[in-house]
Formats: structure tokens, sequence, C-alpha cells
């Protein structure tokens, strides 16, 4: 394991955020992963919401519809009314056809692959690879804008996004470790909400600054760089 993936791990375990879908943040050991239901309305609700503004509504769907089957047996209107508040209201148009074809035709589980989950409404690139890191446990880069930025900073990008991308996604895989990929995914996010922040980063209580290669050469702030409008 890299020295930034064991580092964040274990920073993990001691400062990881209490979130409602983190029903087994402790349990590793265990060999018990997370719950993908639970991990996919999360995510989806996620995409374009702050964690603070999903926790109320997500723990509704969970009171109301404890299984995606129950999900699925709902009516429209129903999921409409709860999601209401929420915006993007797509989202919970593609939540409701996602949760019927999981209920008719995966026998009420997520698939636990990238492709096969990609191939279901509302679910895309990365909603795919959190699911499967974080629900299923593989290995796969996951990349949203939280780790976009820890990664520019940690290894002084000047690559503009959107063009350093691919390069993100290529340096996130390979710091991802076979063993717990969903923690880890989640570290970096967490870092990335809480201490690598977009201003003002407390890169003193960072618990990888001595390897970062921004706070290094120049200053955190600078990164990601963006494309000249
Ligand atoms: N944003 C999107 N997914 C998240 C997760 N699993 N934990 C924290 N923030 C997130």
């Amino acid at each position: 394991m890299q020295p930034i993936t064991n580092k964040l791990l274990a920073w993990y375990d001691d400062h990881h955020r209490i979130l409602p879908w983190r029903i087994t943040p402790r349990d590793h050991k265990s060999g018990i992963v997370a719950n993908p239901y639970r991990i996919w309305l999360s995510e989806i609700m996620l995409q374009q919401t702050t964690v603070e503004a999903v926790k109320p509504y997500f723990l509704s769907f969970i009171r109301k519809w404890p299984a995606v089957t129950d999900l699925a047996a709902a009516s429209q209107d129903d999921v409409m009314r709860v999601w209401a508040g929420l915006g993007y209201y797509s989202r919970a148009r593609n939540l409701k056809k996602c949760a019927d074809i999981v209920a008719a035709d995966f026998g009420g589980q997520f698939p636990a692959d990238l492709a096969r989950l990609k191939s279901l409404p509302g679910i895309g690139d990365y909603t795919a690879a959190a699911i499967a890191s974080i629900a299923f446990g593989l290995p796969v880069a996951v990349v949203d804008g939280n780790v976009e930025r820890v990664i520019t900073r940690l290894y002084a990008l000047s690559t503009p996004l959107p063009v350093a991308k691919p390069e993100i996604r290529q340096l996130m895989q390979v710091l991802t470790p076979g063993e717990r990929p969903g923690d880890f995914a989640q570290a970096m996010m967490d870092l990335g909400a809480t201490i690598c922040t977009p201003k003002r980063p407390a890169c003193v209580i960072c618990p990888i600054n001595g390897h970062c290669e921004a706070l290094k050469t120049t200053d955190p702030e600078f990164f990601p760089v963006k494309a000249p409008k």
C-alpha cells in the first residue's frame, strides 16, 4: 500500500464524518460492506446537493422505504412528494426508474460491476464508481470535485481542468488500495471537505502534508489550475 493511502486510511479511522449512510464505517475487519441501496440513494442525493442538506432527506427515504424493493413498490407521486425541496427533480424520476429496474430485472440486488451499474437510469461514471467502491469494495478510482482538488495539490498538477481529468483519474487509481477502497475514496472526500478546502486549506493539520508537492513548492490554493476563459 502507498504511504499516502496508509496515512489517509489511519486518519479516516479517527476523523471520518459521521454520516447516516455510513452505517458500518469501522466494520471493515468483519468484511461487512455498506448497504448498496443506502449508498446508491445517498450518492444520487449528493450529486448536486450538500451533505448537510441531504441528511434529513436521506433519513426520510430510508424510514419510508427501507429497501430498494419498497421504493419500487411506491408511487412516483409519493417519491416526488418526499423528494420535494431537494431540487434537480430529474434525479427523483430516475431514482424511481432505477429502483423499478433493480427490483424487476436484478432480483432486488444492485449489480456489483461498473458496466451494469452505468446501464441504470441516473447512474453515470462518478456514481457507478462510488457504488462499486463503497458498497462492493471494488478498487476503482472515485473522482469528484473534492478528489480533483486534493490530487492536483498533492502532485502540483499544472495542467488545467478539465484537461487534467484523465491524469487525475490515473493518479487516484494508483493510490486506491485493494482493501478498503471505499473508505479510501471517502477519506479523500472528507479530506477535501474539511482540510483541503478550496480557500485557506488547513495544511498544518493535514495527515498527508509531508507528501504535498503544492505545499512544498508553491501554494496549494493555486490548484486546481483552471483553463483561461
Ligand atoms: N459526497 C458524495 N459522496 C460522498 C460520500 N460518500 N461521503 C461524503 N461526501 C460525499
